[in-house]
């Protein structure tokens, strides 16, 4: 089995270099399984009914999110019908599914989305979420983390501390892909930041003169989405039919 998860799809040119690669990445990878981080994914910020349309329509099986999901006020209108599209689950009492367990090729899939503690905005104890989720003990094969943090050291420490519990672990929010995907000791696949699907010459994906603007100046002006060349940062893990432990993660940069 083998498990494609892309990083934050960042406005127009994140959707079309995902459009124009999806269909090959899969038949040239046999990928079993698409997750998406599509909290970038209209305008920037949060995601439309439409956009989540686009990506049921081009092969996604799950889009998790983080920090800017309820930006567009659109997402409070369908998300509590949309159960693949996650919200980080310890992000207090916001609606929609924090995780959500989906049945492909014989195997359960769970995929689970949180926000980190350290330099974000206020949320519920990552741990203790965690372990609270670890509790109700749900029945499924194969356990996948979206952890949309900040630090590196939150995400390695949050990852060796349920090593061997997590099948993959894929930290998400920095824009900036990391190159230390491995397997943990315990056999967790995990890579720190999987980077944007976005404008490579941006500040995270924001055209640079506003973001270097507020730098300068302290003022905030409307930002707006880069334009120009894009890249699509993703990880493609490889999972043991029989163990259901993971076998390989691989990064891909296109
Ligand atoms: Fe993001
Ligand atoms: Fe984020």
């Amino acid at each position: 089995m083998k498990v494609l998860m892309i990083g934050d799809i960042f406005a127009k040119p994140g959707r079309e270099i995902f459009k124009k690669n999806i269909e090959y990445l899969i038949k040239d990878n046999e990928i079993d399984f698409v997750v998406v981080n599509g909290e970038n994914t209209t305008h920037g910020k949060s995601i439309s009914k439409d956009h989540y349309d686009f990506y049921k329509d081009n092969y996604v099986d799950v889009i998790t999110s983080g920090n800017h999901i309820f930006k567009n006020p659109e997402v409070l209108q369908y998300i509590d019908k949309t159960p693949d599209l996650l919200k980080p689950l310890n992000m207090y009492k916001s609606p929609g599914n924090g995780y959500v367990i989906t049945e492909k090729n014989n195997k359960k899939i769970c995929v689970l989305n949180l926000i980190g503690n350290t330099f974000m905005d206020p949320s519920n104890s990552v741990y203790e979420t965690m372990d609270d989720f670890l509790s109700l003990k749900l029945k499924y094969d194969i356990l996948l983390i979206d952890f949309h943090a900040e630090t590196t050291a939150e995400k390695i420490a949050f990852a060796l501390n349920y090593d061997g519990i997590i099948t993959g672990f894929v930290g998400t929010h920095t824009h900036v892909p990391t190159a230390d995907e491995r397997l943990l000791p315990n056999g967790t696949a995990f890579i720190t930041d999987l980077g944007m699907t976005g404008v490579i010459s941006s500040v995270i994906g924001i055209e640079p003169a506003d973001a270097i603007y507020k730098q300068k100046t302290g003022l905030v002006r409307r930002f707006q989405p880069a334009t120009g060349k894009a890249q699509l940062n993703a990880v493609i893990i490889e999972i043991d039919e029989k163990t259901n432990k993971a076998i390989s993660i691989k990064r891909i940069s296109i």
